[in-house]
């Protein structure tokens, strides 16, 4: 497995996780198209290894996980352009396809594309150093791969007014609060503490962790009844694999279960 790509790097644990490092230091990890498609690249390469069950997505340097969508390269775009190219909504879509987890490891700035990649991930665990924001107000733009909608269904209508018309940026411990991000962590200890939840991740069922995500994703596009109708079905059906065997035998059993992915 070569694993090359020149904006990003890529690391495997044997645990069965990998971390992805949004890898343009140079530029607070800006996002440019050639991020996103090697972004889009590897999710095509990973989505079918058995060996990957789950993924960290972070920043390179000590500063930013992503410091927005490369603004020196869509400085001279013209609607034509930003149009034709659909610009950013084939990254967006890669991921939103992609059905293994993905964790934002976010150990900086996470502004403009950078804060809506990071809510495009399945949740965050920040640094206590991390700062969001949607500033693209002062760029006499908007947010453009989704943040408009995920930050407001994610912190509610007022605090998603309030960023995205004045560009105020939430420290973590307001980002926690306020649903944001699931965890807040000292910022030394950040990589520590999230790849030992990969790992955890990694350990359970493959099967039953992509029936978890796909559930709680459909809570954000159906009705109460209809998510709860969708749930019900998707656990009756987990009762198929050998895994719901395995994980209740081994509890009435007193020993770890052993999970082949089928
Ligand atoms: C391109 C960027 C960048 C960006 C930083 N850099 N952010 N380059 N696009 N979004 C570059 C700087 O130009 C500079 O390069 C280097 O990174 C270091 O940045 P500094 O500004 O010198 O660092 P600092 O003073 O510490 O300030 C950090 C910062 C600031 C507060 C994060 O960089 C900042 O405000 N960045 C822009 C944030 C933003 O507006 N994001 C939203 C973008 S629009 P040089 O070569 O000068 O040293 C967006 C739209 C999404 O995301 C939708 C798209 C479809």
């Amino acid at each position: 497995m070569t694993d090359t790509y020149d904006t990003l790097l890529i690391e495997r644990h044997e645990e069965g996780y990998a971390v992805v490092t949004l890898n343009r230091p140079e530029a607070l990890n800006a996002l440019n198209s050639a991020l996103f498609a090697d972004l889009a690249a590897f999710l095509d390469v990973v989505e079918h290894d058995d060996s990957v069950r789950c993924l960290i997505l972070t920043g390179s340097g000590d500063k930013a996980f992503a410091a927005g969508a490369d603004i020196k390269e869509m400085a001279d775009q013209s609607y034509a352009q930003m149009y034709k190219a659909n610009f950013f909504s084939h990254g967006h879509d890669r991921i939103t396809r992609f059905r293994k987890p993905i964790i934002a490891a976010v150990n900086g700035f996470a502004l403009g594309g950078g804060c809506e990649l990071a809510m495009l991930c399945d949740f965050i665990v920040a640094s206590d150093r991390a700062k969001f924001g949607q500033p693209e107000i002062n760029l006499g733009v908007a947010p453009g791969i989704g943040g408009s909608q995920r930050l407001t269904r994610l912190v509610g209508k007022s605090k998603a007014m309030d960023m995205v018309l004045t560009a105020r940026m939430m420290d973590a411990a307001e980002a926690e609060r306020s649903g944001l991000a699931s965890r807040v962590v000292p910022h030394e200890t950040l990589m520590e503490e999230v790849r030992k939840i990969a790992a955890k991740i990694a350990g359970h069922s493959p099967l039953a962790v992509m029936a978890n995500k796909e559930m709680v994703e459909a809570a954000l596009e159906t009705t109460l009844t209809q998510g709860v109708q969708f749930e019900r079905r998707l656990f009756h059906s987990l009762f198929a694999f050998d895994d719901q065997k395995e994980g209740m035998a081994a509890f009435v059993e007193k020993r770890k279960p052993v999970f082949t992915g089928r």
